[in-house]
């Protein structure tokens, strides 16, 4: 067998791991608004089960759902009536082999639910805007932050309690163990904190003063629960932070966490203050963590679990067999592809579909958004449809036009559905607007998903015709077409000589001439050193990072009162860092030659010749001087799609085409495309496919109408009746 240490099993505590793959708690907030278990929670975790993995460790469990909930919908244990569903989420991992916990979390400061009167280890005002738990619904809430407040002696008393509550439900519920969430500046994590705690009574401090809390929590569970009830403790092992844990104290906190009878420890690392630890970016490379668990297996001999950014199977395989770790930990792998422990035991490494770190999906407009889990490469993630897809009987022939993520993820899942796609890209390479991520510093992991689909089309036998921009014409003979041909960038109004205006696209200039995205070469503009970005989004931080790392002088231009407020939080910390010439947590890149400045509220008035005229919100207007500028303004190439319509095709639009957005979106649409497709090739009055109709009403709207049920046909039926 591929990876015979991977697939090894592994005693913890009192029960059998089958093997060392940990689904690390994953907070996929799926449960009803009460915080029952939904359907949506048993589907996602029994998926997760049924591909391989081990032990599946459930997110983030409020144990007193009055005082904390670390997003609108996670589950909630706080009551009995909680058990039955609980019970159910459990059954649903067992019946695939794994053993499952459940993490019990309090977020304290860092919770969604209550809004006001939160609760903390300290007042404190949080202003932690890549939080889940902050505030962004009203005007100015960055601003204002989010008042905090500390814990009394009564109320952590009572937590004590609500904890080993909160675990003996999970223990009734039938699930193996229970972890609790001690990392990441949760409650937990806020008293263990050497920076976060400020308190000055006995459970702040020393480091015996701030282990005092979750050490009485564990306490307390094991006495209701019995000491034979697995505890495991995820506590971030280096917070990351100037004052904060280091270390030293985290391989301390393991000894304390054996000595009090814990069964394993689940090593974190990172708190809101230091976001990219906690939730590593594209940036962060596999195994940046690895060396916390080398650390922390010197000195215990539990079991020790490590994440963050695994990713191959390899990696995997070679870090528990030279004895690292003893068991790796995937979260957002796991969203991605539940199927990764499967995939990696029958050898099929290259159909795993890598997390690429983006947060774009499962952060962005998941959990910051108050939306339940998805993933931008994986749009089963979170919805049921996919698991009913089923191959058709009846196949129809399908034009996707453009080879973005939106057209390859349409022409996958249609594929894959038994229809027969045609795929057309206008330029010599499938990718569409992933093609540039190689020259973006830290966007590498895109490629990642970008040849992960260009392979699947190439095993699926679609039909690729590159350097083919199809006509009406040819596209009259399919059965459905789907336009999928991005956007592109324009020129807005201005005065001036508008066409020394460089496109974004122009401007991100691959050395080389002809390269393996682009081998039928590109169009580039070579820049002078002072450059301005018109615009805002993707294009423009993207071609900001590119234009700052090749040592250009950038200054960013946008109408908008933020810069970049669509794009990923935690990917936009990670780049402000960088605009400053630092870095984030973890990276040492070499800065940048010069700062990038961003100008906001305030537009491109006037193009002249080595200047332009900025005119801002007041409208006062100044003068800069820049040798060139680039504008990073995007809209909709639905060009194509407008000719269809009225050519009186059958054509749907999709992605950038539709309205220029992220990766999520383009995949999200893509392949519900293909899942749509339908053999009836019916659409309804909005212009949306009509498909899974009900038998009855596809039969009404397709067969022949017959005469109407008049008395004369009753007199009819009725005498041919009595013959
Ligand atoms: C959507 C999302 C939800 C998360 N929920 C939790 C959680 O409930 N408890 C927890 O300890 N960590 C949580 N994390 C952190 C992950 O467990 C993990 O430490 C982090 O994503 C890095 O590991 P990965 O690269 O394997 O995803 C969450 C991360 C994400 C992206
Ligand atoms: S959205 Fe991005 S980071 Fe999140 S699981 Fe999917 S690929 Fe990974």
């Amino acid at each position: 067998m591929p990876f015979p240490h991977l697939f090894s099993p592994l005693q913890l505590g009192n029960i059998e791991l089958p093997n060392r793959i940990v689904h690390v708690p994953t907070d996929i907030s799926s449960s009803h608004a009460d915080g029952e278990v939904s359907e949506r929670d048993i589907a996602h975790h029994g998926d997760i089960a049924r591909g391989g993995t081990g032990f599946v460790i459930v997110g983030a469990t409020t144990p007193d759902m009055k005082t904390g909930r670390p997003t609108v919908t996670c589950l909630v244990a706080d009551g009995d009536n909680y058990v039955p569903g609980l019970a159910r989420l459990a059954e649903s991992m067992h019946r695939y082999g794994a053993k499952c916990a459940v993490q019990l979390q309090h977020p304290g400061r860092q919770c969604a639910i209550p809004r006001y009167n939160t609760l903390g280890a300290t007042d404190r005002v949080l202003k932690l805007p890549w939080s889940a738990g902050h505030e962004i619904v009203y005007e100015n809430a960055e601003e204002k932050g989010k008042e905090i407040r500390e814990a009394s002696i009564a109320e952590i008393l009572e937590l004590v309690d609500l904890f080993s509550e909160a675990a003996w439900r999970v223990k009734q519920a039938g699930f193996d163990a229970v972890e609790l969430h001690a990392a990441h500046g949760y409650l937990l994590s806020e008293f263990m904190s050497p920076f976060l705690n400020m308190r000055t009574d006995r459970f702040g401090g020393s480091f015996e003063n701030r282990m005092r809390f979750p050490l009485a929590v564990v306490g307390s569970i094991q006495k209701k629960c019995g000491r034979s009830f697995p505890v495991l403790v995820r506590y971030s092992f280096d917070e990351w932070y100037a004052g904060g844990r280091g270390a030293e104290e985290g391989v301390e906190i393991a000894r304390v966490l054996e000595r009090a009878g814990c069964a394993a420890v689940d090593l974190s690392m990172g708190m809101q203050e230091s976001p990219g630890a906690g939730f590593d970016p594209m940036q962060y490379p596999q195994g940046w963590a690895t060396y916390a668990a080398e650390a922390v297996k010197q000195a215990i001999r539990i079991p020790v679990i490590t994440s963050h950014s695994l990713r191959d199977p390899e990696y995997c395989e070679q870090i528990i067999a030279e004895g690292k770790t003893d068991l790796v930990g995937l979260a957002r792998q796991l969203l991605a592809d539940p199927y990764w422990p499967v995939k990696a035991q029958y050898g099929k490494v290259k159909s795993i579909r890598r997390c690429i770190s983006c947060l774009g999906g499962c952060w962005q407009e998941s959990l910051m958004a108050k939306h339940e889990i998805a993933c931008s490469i994986n749009a089963a993630c979170g919805n049921r449809a996919y698991a009913d897809m089923r191959r058709t009987t009846k196949p129809v022939n399908v034009a996707v036009v453009g080879g973005g993520p939106a057209g390859m993820e349409a022409a996958r899942i249609a594929t894959e559905r038994g229809h027969r796609v045609t795929l057309f890209e206008k330029d010599a390479e499938l990718g569409g607007a992933m093609l540039y991520v190689c020259l973006v510093p830290g966007k590498e992991k895109m490629r990642w998903y970008l040849d992960w689909i260009r392979d699947q089309l190439l095993d699926l036998d679609v039909d690729i015709r590159l350097n083919h921009a199809p006509t009406v014409d040819e596209l009259r003979g399919f059965d459905l077409v789907l336009n999928a041909t991005g956007a592109w960038s324009f020129v807005p109004e201005v005065a001036g000589d508008a066409s020394r205006v460089v496109p974004f696209e122009e401007a991100m200039a691959c050395p080389k001439v002809a390269c393996e995205c682009h081998p039928g070469g590109r169009k580039m503009r070579k820049l002078g050193a002072r450059v301005l970005l018109w615009g805002d989004s993707y294009a423009a931080t993207d071609t900001a990072a590119f234009l700052a790392d090749i040592g250009k002088q950038v200054t960013i231009v946008t109408e908008n009162r933020e810069f970049a407020a669509d794009c990923e939080v935690i990917h936009m910390y990670v780049l402000r860092k960088r605009f400053a010439q630092g870095d984030a947590e973890v990276l040492h890149s070499r800065p940048y030659r010069h700062p990038v400045t961003v100008i906001t509220s305030t537009t491109v008035a006037e193009i002249r010749a080595g200047e332009v005229v900025l005119q801002g919100a007041d409208f006062e207007r100044t003068t800069l001087e820049v040798d060139d500028v680039v504008t990073c303004h995007t809209r909709p190439d639905a060009a194509l799609f407008e000719e269809l319509r009225a050519a009186g095709v059958r054509v749907l639009n999709v992605g950038d085409s539709l309205r220029p957005r992220n990766l999520y979106h383009a995949v999200k649409e893509g392949s519900a495309f293909g899942l749509a497709v339908d053999e009836n090739l019916l659409f309804n009055p909005n212009g949306a496919i009509l498909d899974d109709l009900p038998m009855d009403v596809l039969a009404q709207l397709t067969r022949d109408e017959g005469p109407s049920y008049t008395a004369e046909r009753m007199k009819e039926l009725m005498a041919s009746a009595s013959r």
